[in-house]
């Protein structure tokens, strides 16, 4: 059963300067909720009400979202806006929230580590708010979540992109595929179209063994002179202990500004 998820949320976010110059990312209101918000909605819909946020200096906001407002609570009760709440009152009533902070931003993995005491010896999901996650039916992560039940090893969401995007993900390479569920022997950080061994991308969902922290104490940086996820994962796949799994849904990389506008069009017309 899988019971936490974890929220790497220290990252600069620099694609968005000046906005995240004082606020997160993660806070970036795609209509009316934050990116973080649908995070965790997506995690609490696959089960989890345990969420672990790894923040960094300038992050607080994050904190203050997920706590009660006194003042406002004041203000608003009783009036007309009052349900403009209800869906943040009932994550506030029905989650439990923990924060680490990462120090220096060394990357992904390094993130992922800094997050283990608030994990410590159990499966767990990683969610990227980010990566925007949508689907009529069950969500990204609760589809995950049921191949992990099943499989009990890592698992990664995957989707295909064009070759000349391979350069911006983890791509995997399959050993053999069932439906969905595709086994990995090895996976790059990322490649040049040339060397990419698949178009096979790893996006912001993850359910990881908690031996991926001993593996990642081991490793040293990777590309970009970051800790990377991948690199970890990689040795788990040589393994044959990775399971990639081609979700149902739409992601929107709302870490780009395309993709961020893509994401809000989407949730406007759906409104
Ligand atoms: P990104 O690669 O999108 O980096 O991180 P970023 O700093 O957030 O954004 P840009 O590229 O400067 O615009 C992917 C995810 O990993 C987290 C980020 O918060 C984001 O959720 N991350 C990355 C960390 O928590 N720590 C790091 O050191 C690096």
């Amino acid at each position: 059963m899988i019971k936490k998820c974890l929220f790497p949320a220290a990252g600069y976010g620099t694609r968005f300067l000046p906005a995240t110059k004082s606020l997160p990312k993660e806070m970036l209101p795609i209509i009316t909720k934050p990116l973080i918000h649908y995070g965790v909605e997506e995690a609490m819909e696959a089960g989890i009400r345990n969420m672990a946020i790894v923040t960094g200096r300038g992050k607080r906001a994050l904190e203050d979202y997920f706590d009660i407002s006194y003042e406002l609570e004041h203000q608003i009760k009783g009036s007309s806006k009052e349900p403009l709440l209800k869906e943040i009152r009932h994550i506030q009533n029905s989650c439990i929230f923990t924060y680490i902070r990462q120090k220096e931003m060394r990357g992904l993995g390094d993130a992922i580590l800094k997050g283990e005491p608030l994990i410590g010896a159990e499966a767990f999901a990683v969610i990227l708010a980010d990566d925007l996650c949508v689907n009529d039916d069950d969500g990204v992560l609760k589809q995950m979540v049921k191949v992990y039940n099943k499989h009990k090893c890592s698992v990664v969401a995957v989707m295909e992109v064009p070759y000349e995007e391979t350069h911006k993900y983890g791509i995997i390479k399959a050993s053999s595929q069932n439906g969905n569920i595709i086994k990995i022997a090895d996976m790059v950080e990322k490649p040049s179209n040339e060397n990419a061994p698949s178009n096979l991308a790893i996006i912001g969902r993850y359910i990881l063994t908690p031996d991926i922290f001993d593996i990642l104490r081991f490793i040293k940086a990777g590309v970009n002179g970051e800790l990377q996820i991948t690199d970890a994962l990689k040795i788990q796949a040589n393994e044959g202990r990775v399971l990639g799994y081609k979700f149902d849904g739409i992601r929107f990389d709302c870490g780009s500004i395309e993709g961020f506008v893509k994401a809000t069009n989407y949730m406007y017309n759906k409104s």
